[in-house]
């Protein structure tokens, strides 16, 4: 499928994804901080409660990788880069999304797309792939928390047939913050 100019794939996250997956989140300054060992908790098949994890990559022409500065107090992703060789091949993954499933409701526990691959449409076409997989399993309601100041994610998530369900009062911490409650009705 194609998202803008590129062309893109989504598929089930897998243990080899992890590393990059891990990158990802942390050069995001709003994307939860899994540790390693809870991206593996979430891959096993008997995982409670049961997880759906998504990976999407990128197939197109000159791919570059995220470039991150681990020196940094928050890890910041560079512009795309065209000198470390090693990644510069096709299929490299720029996002994931994990979300718990209790049918029939299922909770979006992180969406994240590489800074350098924002706006191009791929976060529609992961969440997009992510309800037709929570549909499938049994799911008529999906739910998230996001911080109330996440413009972008909340800009995101009103596109995507999300709506405010509530509030939850200082559900975040350092820094202390509201959470905004979104609900999303899947057929
Ligand atoms: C939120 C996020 C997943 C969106 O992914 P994305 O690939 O950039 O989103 P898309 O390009 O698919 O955008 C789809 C639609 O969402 C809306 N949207 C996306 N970014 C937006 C922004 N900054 N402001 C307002 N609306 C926005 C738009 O309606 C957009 O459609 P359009 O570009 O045709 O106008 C991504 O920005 C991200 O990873 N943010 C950091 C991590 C995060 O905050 N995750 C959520 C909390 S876990």
């Amino acid at each position: 499928m194609k998202a803008g100019a590129l062309e893109i794939r989504v598929r089930r996250m897998n243990v080899s994804d992890i590393d990059r997956v891990f990158m990802i989140a942390w050069s995001r300054t709003q994307a939860p901080k899994w540790t390693k060992a809870a991206y593996l908790s979430a891959l096993k098949k008997d995982a409670m409660p049961r997880r759906i994890a998504l990976v999407v990559e990128d197939s197109g022409e000159g791919h570059a990788p995220l470039v991150v500065d681990w020196k940094a107090p928050d890890f910041v992703e560079t512009e795309r880069s065209t000198t470390a060789e090693g990644e510069a091949k096709s299929g490299l993954v720029v996002g994931f999304a994990i979300a718990s499933l209790v049918p029939p409701q299922a909770e979006l526990e992180t969406i994240v797309i590489a800074a350098a691959e924002q706006r191009h449409g791929i976060g529609r076409q992961l969440m997009t792939a992510m309800a037709e997989e929570l549909s499938a399993a049994a799911v008529s309601e999906a739910l998230l928390e996001v911080r109330a100041s996440n413009e972008r994610a909340l800009g995101f998530y009103r596109s995507m047939g999300w709506h405010e369900a509530g509030m939850r009062p200082r559900y975040y911490a350092e820094p202390e913050e509201d959470a905004v409650l979104m609900s999303l009705a899947l057929g």
